[in-house]
Order: C-alpha cells, then structure tokens, then sequence
C-alpha cells in the first residue's frame, strides 16, 4: 500500500501523461491536415506512447492496492503555425513530465516507499530518452531550415526517425 500522498500524486502523473497523448494526438492530426505525413506517424505514435506510460501507472497502482483515477483532459491546442514550434511544444511539455516524475521520486524517498522508486526508475530513463529525442529534431530542423521551401525535407527525416524509432522498439530497445 502506498500512502495517500503519492497516491494523489501518481493520479497527477496520469493526468500530465493522458494530457501529453491528447496533445500530440492533436498534433499528428494537424500534421496530417497540412500534407506532413512523416510528422503526421511520428506524433501517432508519441501519442499512442504516452497513453501506453498512462495505463502503466494504472497498472501499478491496482498492483499497491491503490485508487488510479481516469482524468479529465483539457481542451489541447488544434493548430501549430510550425513544425518547429510544435516540436518546441513537445519538448516543453517533456521537460515538465520530467520534472514531475523527479518531484513523484523526492517523495518516494521521502517516504521509504521503496516499491514506487523502483517502479519510477523506467520513467527516468524514458524521460532521458524522450528529451534527447526531442532536441535531437530541434536541432535538425535549425539545420534545414523551417520555411515552407523546406517542409518536405523535415518531414522525411522525421518520417525516417519515427522508423528507426519503430525498429528499435520491435527489438526491444
Ligand atoms: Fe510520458 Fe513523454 O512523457
């Protein structure tokens, strides 16, 4: 059993993590609408990933005898000027899960609760992963350039990431 303020804790990482899969829905669907198909796979499956990390604290929480709550969302955004702008979006919001998932850690170890640690510890590594990702695209963008001269050319190698993406998940990476 976990103690009531985790609890309510682990119920807002779900919120922040059914929030992030919303959002990127949204994106994928407004990546869609402008032609960038490539864009449009790779917030598919961001969004399918966040609510894969939402089902796994539910999970977890039915496992320590504890109350997971379904969230409310709230209204995401539906448009996004840029690619480059969007992805500065995702990383934003990646930076605050991060800082939630550390703050859910600090009372874990405030607590002794030494079962929610050890379930934290993927997350952190997610997080890792997801930021590094995420500044890795940054980056490419700045070097091609986010100009509608230059849109086919990020939407490939996005497309391109998203499959090395997928490849390394059927491996188990
Ligand atoms: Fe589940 Fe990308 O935060």
């Amino acid at each position: 059993m976990i103690s009531k303020k985790m609890t309510k804790a682990l119920n807002q990482q779900i919120s922040l993590e059914g929030y992030a899969s919303f959002l990127y829905l949204s994106m994928a669907s407004w990546c869609d609408s402008e032609g960038l198909e490539g864009c449009a796979n790779f917030m598919n499956r961001q969004s399918e990933e966040e609510r894969e990390h939402m089902l796994k604290i539910f999970e977890y929480m039915s496992e320590v005898d504890a109350h997971a709550l379904t969230p409310a969302i709230a209204q995401v955004p539906h448009k996004f000027s840029t690619p480059q702008k969007m992805f500065e979006m995702v990383y934003q919001h990646e930076q605050k899960v991060t800082k939630s998932i550390h703050s859910l850690l600090k009372i874990a170890k405030a607590e002794n609760d030494y079962t929610t640690e050890n379930f934290l510890q993927w997350y952190i590594m997610e997080q890792r992963e997801e930021e590094n990702l995420m500044r890795s695209i940054l980056d490419k963008i700045k070097l091609i350039g986010d100009s509608p001269m230059t849109l086919y050319y990020i939407d490939k190698e996005i497309d391109a990431i998203n499959d090395l993406e997928v490849k390394a998940d059927a491996k188990g990476e």
